[in-house]
């Protein structure tokens, strides 16, 4: 075609991007790699086939590694983990920086392979993965320069086992190992079996930078491979990106083994445009939320929620708007949609909506050519779903889009939140008013204003309920790779104090047994049984409820219903705290006593936890109206603003070594952020803990803010792990739960912060990292200007 005749037509010509030099790379290595383990490439071991997606031809053959592959990788990077953690903050910066400056140097050839081996665009691997991979390295460069001095009560855990998707290859790669070598740790990690290469070109990258060897180790290989890092007794941390499925299993796989875990899971998340928007931005930014990458993306405006009276508006823009994209070859600069990843991605995509519509639903199948040969699918949008519809509910990954309407913000509110995840939202509207009163309502871990697939480096990125739990990215994202310098100590199991198990007829005159406080009332257990407790002597002191799984279920629902408590001010609960702090002051005497009565020791002992406890309230009151986020300092003209929430409603069960103090160490945080909260006493020693009710009772707490429920801590702890309208839990007793406790909590992927067996000095245990545990850390983003 001549120059005059394309201007006849307007056509597009072909804008192809050169392959060879990636292809020249991958003739370098035979087209036959191995594993980077310690710092060289190990030769080729049992190979699988690496495709381009775009035209199915084969691009090189990549090791499986196997179980003694697995061993060397976390032996190279336990070897190296102490010295790279020695090194310093400052020093490990420079390597960091190095990193990031060989990316951009390379930049070219690691977009080129990258599209190569997963089929997006050009465009988008070009100025979108691979600019935000180096400002990863970057931006944790100077995290590393930053650590000793602005994280000095943090170390770093050991050695991180990672496993990424295929959807962003090289940009997960960089939200892993970039925070996790910062802080440092040293890393196992494994890339998608369909989308390696890049990973591999990576490890070059790091011989390069004269990276210390075996501080970063990649083995490639399927899921077979991830459960052997998974299961690796020499890893202690896991950090995850993929299907919710396989990070369900991953939650029950590392059950008390200590390991600390990231979960980045799948989403549906709303995208929601109100009548007053301007809409063909808002359509232009679903063509980002769910066009880009195919749909392949976690955080994909998936679910599109419209104003009624402006829904056919913007349906029939839509159906505009996607007739124009252009689907072909991902090396040509001009194209709009590349290939999905892999024929068995492509079967799930076509069959889940083939499956979908059968149900009910209106495709509209976008007019544009679609290539023969390669995996492609064309942009769909489905409308006239019901809320219950399985394509309206699961994650289909691909380039589909469902939607449906809603009259009011607060139909929207709920319509946004009926779904098991909780990862992304999109909010459109011209009133800023609006758009900040939505964005806290829903539940995710990001929430855009005017705009969508924001992400930065010195953003969190992260959600809650299916999504996943944990932050990558910002301030908080490291905390992901640190611990507290703080050294636990073993528990020596606690046993309650025995005695003769029917009272003397002097005890008996008076009714002394403390009852459970649920929804604000003092009640009886369900089960109408109770416990006598103890001095060390064997005198009988009183009698305690014995909680059953029903009581707990009334307490999760008291709690429920309290949740109001979370919007109200931090003023208004520091004042509520510092009340409670007043009233157990005023009764000193009389706890100090209790504490005694059950422990022996001395008076001074028991005032002392008790004057403890009253200082802990008054430290957490202090932070109520403190713990305020940030403003993120992210590259465009706007803000993130990353606000601490409330989790939701929390089970706590109390240490039994101080055991007034180790409940007002708990409740105190999770309350002052704006949590509700079921509270199980220690099992051993609860006489104090149920007493302050009686202080609760006179400090204007709104009932079912803090639920007290007594009894066994492995029955109690059992519901609680289990109970899906339970968003958090944590375990401080001294019975060997830990694991129980992470495994049951897979159901709905729950928070959980355990003890593993290890005591903590309750005399110290207060300050920043039980607020981080008490929050969720949201980041809104609010680009400015017309
Ligand atoms: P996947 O969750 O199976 O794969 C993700 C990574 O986990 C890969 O590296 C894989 O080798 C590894 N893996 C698989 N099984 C494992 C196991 N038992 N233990 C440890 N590691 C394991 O995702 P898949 O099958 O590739 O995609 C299926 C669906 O998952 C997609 O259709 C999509 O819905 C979702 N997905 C979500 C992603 C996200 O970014 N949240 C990314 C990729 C997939």
């Amino acid at each position: 075609m001549n120059i005059p005749e394309i201007f006849d037509t307007l056509d597009y010509g072909p804008a192809p991007e050169d392959a060879a030099p990636a292809f020249a790379w991958l003739d370098k290595y035979g087209r036959n790699f191995g594993l980077f383990i310690d710092g060289a490439f190990q030769d080729a071991g049992e190979t699988f086939i690496t495709a381009n997606p775009a035209n199915g031809e084969t691009l090189a053959r990549i090791t499986q590694a196997a179980t003694a592959d697995v061993d060397a990788a976390v032996a190279a990077a336990r070897k190296a983990q102490g010295p790279w953690e020695a090194l310093g903050g400052k020093g490990r910066a420079r390597y960091l920086y190095a990193l990031a400056r060989l990316m951009q140097k390379h930049s070219r050839l690691f977009s080129v392979l990258e599209t190569l081996d997963n089929g997006k665009s050009i465009r988008e691997s070009r100025d979108i993965d691979i600019p935000l991979v180096a400002r990863h390295f970057y931006y944790h460069a100077g995290a590393a320069q930053l650590m000793d001095s602005e994280m000095p009560d943090q170390r770093a855990i050991g050695v991180a086992g990672q496993i990424i998707p295929w959807n962003f290859p090289l940009l997960m790669l960089s939200w892993k190992i970039a925070p996790a070598i910062a802080m440092g740790n040293t890393v196992v990690l494994k890339p998608a079996e369909y989308t390696s290469l890049t990973a591999l070109l990576f490890a070059e990258i790091c011989v390069q930078a004269g990276l210390p060897k075996g501080v970063v180790n990649i083995v490639t290989g399927n899921g077979v491979v991830g459960e052997m890092i998974v299961n690796h007794d020499g890893i202690d941390k896991i950090a995850f990106t993929g299907s919710t499925n396989v990070g369900r299993r991953i939650r029950e796989a590392t059950a008390g083994s200590g390991k600390s875990l990231t979960l980045e899971l799948g989403g549906k998340s709303p995208f929601i445009i109100f009548d007053d928007a301007d809409i063909d931005s808002a359509v232009e930014g679903l063509v980002d939320a769910i066009w880009f990458n195919q749909g392949q993306v976690c955080c994909a405006g998936s679910r599109l929620l419209v104003q009624e009276s402006v829904a056919e508006t913007v349906y029939d823009k839509i159906r505009n708007r996607i007739d124009k994209l252009r689907l072909g070859d991902p090396l040509d600069k001009a194209i709009d949609v590349g290939a999905i990843v892999d024929p068995k991605q492509l079967r799930a995509i076509t069959t889940m909506v083939t499956e979908g519509l059968k149900d009910g639903g209106t495709a509209y199948v976008a007019n544009t050519p679609v290539p023969k040969g390669g995996c492609f699918y064309p942009p769909t949008l489905i409308t006239d779903l019901q809320t219950s519809d399985r394509l309206m509910q699961e994650e289909i990954f691909g380039p589909v889009l469902v939607a449906m309407t809603f009259r009011t913000p607060a139909e929207a509110v709920e319509l946004a939140n009926n779904t098991r995840y909780g990862l992304a939202a999109s909010i459109w509207t011209e009133n800023i008013n609006l758009a900040l009163d939505i964005a806290p309502k829903i539940q995710c871990g990001v929430a855009w204003v005017n705009c969508t697939n924001q992400f930065d480096a010195a953003a969190g990125f992260g959600g809650r309920r299916d999504s996943g739990f944990g932050r990558e990215g910002g301030r908080e994202g490291l905390f992901a790779y640190t611990k507290s310098n703080a050294k636990a100590k073993p528990i020596a199991r606690i046993v309650a104090n025995a005695g003769a198990d029917t009272p003397g007829a002097a005890d008996q005159t008076i009714d002394r047994t403390a009852k459970l406080f649920i929804g604000g009332k003092q009640t009886r257990p369900d089960g109408a049984y109770s416990r006598a407790v103890f001095s060390p002597k064997g005198k009988f002191l009183a009698h305690v409820g014995i909680g059953n799984r029903k009581d707990i279920r009334g307490a999760v629902e008291a709690a429920h219903k309290a949740k109001g408590w979370a919007k109200s001010s931090g003023h208004l609960r520091a004042q509520i705290l510092y009340y409670i702090a007043e009233n157990l002051a005023a009764r000193t005497e009389e706890f100090a006593a209790r504490l005694k009565s059950m422990l022996g020791g001395g008076d001074a002992a028991a005032r002392r936890e008790v004057n403890a406890s009253v200082e802990r309230l008054f430290t957490y009151a202090a932070w109520a109206d403190k713990y305020d986020g940030a403003v993120h300092n992210v590259p465009i003209r706007g803000v993130a603003l990353a606000m601490n929430e409330p989790v939701g409603v929390m089970g706590l069960i109390c240490p039994d070594e101080s055991p007034l103090l180790g409940l007002i160490s708990c409740v105190s945080p999770a309350i002052a952020m704006g949590n509700t909260c079921v509270v199980v006493p220690s099992d051993a020693y609860p006489l104090a803990a149920a007493d302050f009710y009686q202080v609760l009772d006179t400090s204007d707490l709104p009932g079912g803010v803090i639920n007290i429920v007594t009894g066994n801590h492995a029955e109690l702890a059992k519901t609680l792990a289990e109970h899906d309208d339970v968003e958090s839990l944590w375990y401080f007793g001294s019975d060997d739960l830990s694991a129980k406790i992470e495994k049951a909590a897979a159901g709905n992927l729950k928070r959980s912060w355990v003890n593993n067996g290890c005591v903590r000095d309750w005399s110290a245990a207060e300050g920043p990292e039980f607020l981080r545990q008490a929050t969720e850390v949201k980041n809104i983003w609010i680009p400015y200007g017309e």
